[in-house]
C-alpha cells in the first residue's frame, strides 16, 4: 500500500477559486459515504450546490448494493447535491448526464475515457469511476444526491477488483485538485445546458438559466441525449444484460431510449432495459 503522505491533501481554497460561487465545497478527512453525508445534509435543508468530498471513504456505497472502497487520498470521492424541480420522468437522466460531465472533464486531462451504460467510466475496457445518484425526499422536496468515486492514483495492488483501472495506471498523471475543479465544472455546464429553454428567434439565450417548467428544455434534452449516446461504449457492441430477477438478455445494444434506458437487440426483438448490470461480450475472432 502507498504511503498516504506521498499524496497531496486537496487544496481546498483552489478548488473553491476553480468552481466559483455555484457549488459550496467542503472537504472531509475522512467519511462513511459522501452520499449518505449529503443526503443527511440535504433533509436539513442545504443548498443545491452542496459538495462534500471525504480524502477517505471507509464505508463507500456502489450501485445494486455494492460496496465502493478507495485507498486514503488515491481517489475522488465526492457528492453533489441538487435540488432540480423535474417531471418524474426526467429524473434518470440526471446520473446520465453526470457520467456525460465526468467523461467530458477526463477527456479534457488527457484520459481516453467513455461511459458503459448506466453509470460506468471506463479507460478502454476498465472502470475507472463509478456513479450513484440517490433521490432523497426531504421537506422542501426531492433532493438529487450524484456520488461520484474516480480512482486516480491507485495502484494495481490497491484495486479492489481486476476490472478496475486508474488514471494513473492509464497512463494519466493528474493533480487531483485541478480535476475536482473540472469535474465540478463540467457537471454545471452539462446541468445547465440541459435545464436551459430552447432560445426563440430573436431572443438572445441567457446560458446558464435554467427552465422553469419541472422539464429539461427540449433541445437541452436532445443534446444531452445525444452527447450521452456518443460518449457510449455500450450503443453499438454485443452485450449480456443480468437483469434483476431475470434471465440474461444478450443482444446487440443499438441506442439510448428517450427515458434513457439502453435498447437491446435480441433474440425476440428490441428490449428497452431501465436498469441492470452490463456485461461488454467480447466479439469471438
Ligand atoms: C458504482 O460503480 O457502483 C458506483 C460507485 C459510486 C461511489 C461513489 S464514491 C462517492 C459517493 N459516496 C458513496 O458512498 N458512493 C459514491
Amino acid at each position: 500500500m502507498t504511503d498516504p503522505s506521498a499524496r497531496p491533501p486537496l487544496d481546498l481554497d483552489r478548488v473553491r477559486r476553480l468552481v466559483g460561487p455555484a457549488y459550496a465545497v467542503e472537504v472531509v478527512d475522512a467519511a462513511p459515504s459522501t452520499n449518505a453525508l449529503v443526503a443527511a445534509r440535504a433533509r436539513d435543508g442545504a443548498a443545491e450546490g452542496l459538495v462534500v468530498v471525504a480524502e477517505h471513504q471507509t464505508d463507500g456505497r456502489g450501485r445494486l448494493d455494492r460496496t465502493w472502497s478507495t485507498p486514503d487520498r488515491a481517489a475522488l470521492t465526492l457528492s453533489v447535491l441538487l435540488r432540480p424541480a423535474l417531471e418524474p420522468g426526467a429524473w434518470p437522466w440526471l446520473p446520465l448526464l453526470t457520467g456525460v460531465a465526468v467523461v467530458r472533464a477526463l477527456r479534457e486531462v488527457g484520459a481516453d475515457a467513455a461511459l458503459k451504460w448506466p453509470n460506468d467510466v471506463l479507460v478502454g475496457e476498465e472502470k475507472v469511476a463509478g456513479l450513484l445518484a440517490e433521490r432523497v425526499d426531504t421537506p422542501t422536496g426531492p433532493a438529487a444526491v450524484l456520488g461520484i468515486g474516480l480512482n486516480v492514483s491507485t495502484t494495481r495492488a490497491e484495486l479492489p477488483v481486476a476490472s478496475a483501472t486508474s488514471l494513473a495506471l492509464a497512463g494519466v498523471d493528474v493533480d487531483r485538485t485541478e480535476l475536482l475543479g473540472g469535474i465540478l465544472t463540467s457537471l454545471r455546464r452539462e446541468y445547465d445546458a440541459w435545464r436551459a429553454p430552447a432560445a426563440r428567434p430573436g431572443q438572445s439565450g441567457q446560458a446558464g438559466q435554467a427552465g422553469q417548467s419541472g422539464q429539461a428544455g427540449q433541445s437541452g434534452q436532445a443534446g444531452l441525449h445525444a452527447a450521452y449516446t456518443a460518449l457510449c461504449a455500450t450503443v453499438g457492441r454485443t452485450v449480456r444484460v443480468d437483469l434483476p430477477g431475470g434471465q440474461p438478455l444478450v443482444g446487440e445494444a443499438t441506442g439510448i431510449a428517450p427515458g434513457g434506458g439502453l435498447v437491446v437487440a435480441g433474440r425476440h426483438g428490441p428490449v428497452t432495459v431501465a436498469a441492470g448490470d452490463v456485461v461488454h461480450v467480447r466479439p469471438v475472432l
